[in-house]
Parts: C-alpha cells; sequence; structure tokens
C-alpha cells in the first residue's frame, strides 16, 4: 500500500431532519413554560419533530443515503454498520438490522450502540475507525434519535430540550478521506444517576403502576450537574485530543461540540479560548438531538461552506453514562 491511500477518515457525511417545527410558543400550550425562560436558559428556539409515520430507522435511512451519496458510493461498497441511537425502532432486535435491510447491503455485520446519550456518535466514529484500521475497508456509522416520541411531553425539565434528527458517515479508507487524526473518549458510571431513564431494564422493570405515572418516559435528569460535567468533560476531552494529534488550539478552524445548550457551549469555547466564530453552533434551531447532534452540525457546517480543505476541526461531545469522547478531524 502506498502513502497516500494511507488516510482513515470521512468518505462522505450526510444528516436529515424532519419536516415539522416544533417551537417554543408551541410548548407554552403544552407545560408551564414561556419561550423566554427556554431562550434564557437553553438558547433553543425551535427543534424538529418526527411525523406520524417516521421511526427512527426512516430517519437513519435518509442521513445514510445521503452520506453514501456524498462518498460517491454504492450500498455494496459498505462492509460494516454502526448505529448509535437511544431511541431505538423497537427493543429488539437493534436499529442496525433494519437498517441494513432498508438500506439493501449485503449480508456484513451490523450493530447498535446503545445507552451512551450524546456521546453515541463519537464512540462510533471511534470504533469505526479502529475497524478501519483492523481491514475493514468501508463503515457507515448514523447517530439517530427520535426522542419526542419516548420523552415525557409533560416534564417540563426535560421535554422543551430535545429535538429529532439523523447524521452519517462513511469511515474509509482513500487518499480523498478527511482524516481523523486522532480520537480519544472516556467514562465515568459513578455519576449515572444525574441523567438516566430507569424504568424499562431489569432493576426497574416496566408495570402497568409505573406507565401509569409516565415513568417509563421520565429522564431523570440534575440539570446543573449535567451543565457542569458537560462543560468540564467536553473541554478535557478537546485538549486531550488534541495532545495525542500533537496539534495545537489555536490551529483549529472549527469546534463542533455536541448541542445540548447555548450556555454550555459558550462555556466550553471561554475554557478553550476559542471565539463564537470558531465554534459551530445549531441548538437555536433542532434542540438536543442526542446522538445526531455532533454529525447534524458537522453537516450542516460542511454544506454551509463552513469548513474549507485543509482545516482542522474537533468534534467534541459527552452524553448519560457519564461518557465523553473527542475526534480531531483534518479536513
Ligand atoms: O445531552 C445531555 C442532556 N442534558 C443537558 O444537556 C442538560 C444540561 N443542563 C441544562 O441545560 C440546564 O441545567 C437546564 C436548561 C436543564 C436548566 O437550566 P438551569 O439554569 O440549570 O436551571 P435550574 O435547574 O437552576 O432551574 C431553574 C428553575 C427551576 O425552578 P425553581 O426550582 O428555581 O423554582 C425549574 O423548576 O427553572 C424551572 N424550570 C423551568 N421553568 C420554565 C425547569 N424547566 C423549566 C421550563 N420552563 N421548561
Amino acid at each position: 500500500m502506498t502513502m497516500h491511500q494511507d488516510k482513515v477518515g470521512f468518505l462522505g457525511l450526510g444528516s436529515y431532519t424532519p419536516q415539522q417545527v416544533m417551537t417554543n410558543e408551541d410548548w407554552e400550550q403544552l407545560v408551564d413554560t414561556s419561550d423566554e425562560w427556554i431562550r434564557q436558559r437553553t438558547g433553543i428556539e425551535r427543534r424538529r419533530i418526527v411525523a406520524e409515520d417516521e421511526n427512527t430507522v426512516d430517519l437513519a435511512l435518509a442521513a445514510a443515503e445521503r452520506a453514501l451519496t456524498a462518498a460517491d458510493l454504492s450500498v455494496d461498497k459498505i462492509d460494516e454498520i454502526i448505529v448509535a441511537t437511544d431511541t431505538p425502532e423497537v427493543y429488539l432486535p437493534d436499529t442496525a438490522s433494519f437498517l441494513q435491510h432498508r438500506l439493501g447491503t449485503r449480508s456484513i455485520p451490523a450493530y447498535d450502540l446503545g445507552g451512551s446519550g450524546c456521546a453515541g456518535f463519537l464512540q462510533a466514529l471511534d470504533l469505526a475507525r479502529s475497524r478501519v484500521i483492523c481491514g475493514k475497508d468501508r463503515v457507515l456509522v448514523v447517530g439517530v434519535e427520535v426522542l419526542t416520541r419516548l420523552m415525557d411531553w409533560t416534564d417540563r425539565n426535560t421535554c422543551v430540550l430535545f429535538g429529532d434528527a439523523a447524521g452519517a458517515a462513511v469511515v474509509g479508507r482513500s487518499s480523498e478521506a478527511r482524516e481523523i487524526l486522532a480520537a480519544t473518549a472516556g467514562t465515568d458510571g459513578s455519576r449515572s444517576e444525574i441523567l438516566t431513564l430507569e424504568v424499562g431494564g431489569t432493576r426497574k422493570p416496566f408495570t402497568v403502576e409505573r406507565a401509569e405515572q409516565n415513568l417509563h418516559r421520565r429522564i431523570v435528569m440534575n440539570g446543573r450537574e449535567v451543565f457542569k460535567e458537560a462543560v468540564r468533560r467536553m473541554s478535557q476531552a478537546a485538549h486531550e485530543v488534541l495532545e495525542l494529534a500533537g496539534r495545537k488550539l489555536d490551529e483549529v478552524a472549527l469546534l463542533v461540540p455536541h448541542q445540548a445548550n447555548l450556555r454550555i457551549l459558550r462555556a466550553v469555547g471561554k475554557r478553550l479560548n476559542l471565539p463564537d466564530e470558531r465554534i459551530c453552533i445549531n441548538v437555536h434551531e433542532y434542540g438536543n438531538t442526542g446522538s445526531a447532534s455532533v454529525p447534524l452540525a458537522l453537516d450542516q457546517a460542511l454544506s454551509a461552506g463552513r469548513i474549507r480543505s485543509g482545516d482542522l476541526v474537533l468534534l467534541t461531545s459527552f452524553g448519560a453514562g457519564f461518557h465523553w469522547a473527542a475526534v480531531l478531524v483534518q479536513f
């Protein structure tokens, strides 16, 4: 193999957001909240929500097809599929099985990475890169979430934060690849109680009594603690991945952080000493879209011409667990 073929990275990116828009004013009709509160505390103005006949795999498929088109690849060139989601199509089997069938790939391995919240896509990206280094030619990675279908629409502490979306990337080896220079990830399970959905597992199985209280949809969250952890871990992961690649913050053209909350993004920017124009922000339009958040923001930044050839782009994320991850890409 010649040196110029040695780059492992993105061959193509794609994303999909449902048509239907839900504004803060729409939420005012449903829970005791206000547009002013939501904007001030989160920066969110609107979010997309799925149509009645759309499920997780429909969003995943749309984003995956766009990533394949961007990579100029037919589906038979894909060797493995990883889907990061906490809102799967059904409980069993995983969403990746449905996606494999709908895409019409060969009988390749396909699996989900679930439970890592908003860090799921970057964890999956790190895995995909390793799989390519281990010999797979091309891995399709999808981050998809239909949070509005499974959350508690009466809990104002969480419901106004989320939106539905999907983002996808084809990762492979090519002289044309946008190279993944380094990746890092970590977990601190000692803090799992500050962001959790407990009912439905073996600890608290689903029962009618629990369902009547809407507990199967109740995301238990200590917002302030999650906020602090998010800022700390996303900034720390950003430093770590730069160090691994031997690069400096002032070389970073664009930071693409998980879009949880505008105040979190600004606080990360401040810690990293990056001005607003070097931070990718779309949380006002889409809210927190979980594992779809980073690939959606990245794909939109690329389509909008915010990323040029040669740019160093830093992706950083955190999610329930707590998990965090960062990936450094040379476009
Ligand atoms: O991807 C991970 C997902 N989670 C996150 O990213 C969450 C991270 N945390 C946050 O984004 C922020 O902590 C929140 C936006 C969730 C909350 O903002 P905050 O500035 O930390 O507010 P707070 O928790 O201090 O709550 C302030 C008040 C409370 O009322 P009291 O107890 O002070 O009377 C809440 O009950 O705001 C109240 N509140 C609301 N009021 C109007 C909570 N949700 C709402 C709401 N509308 N939707």
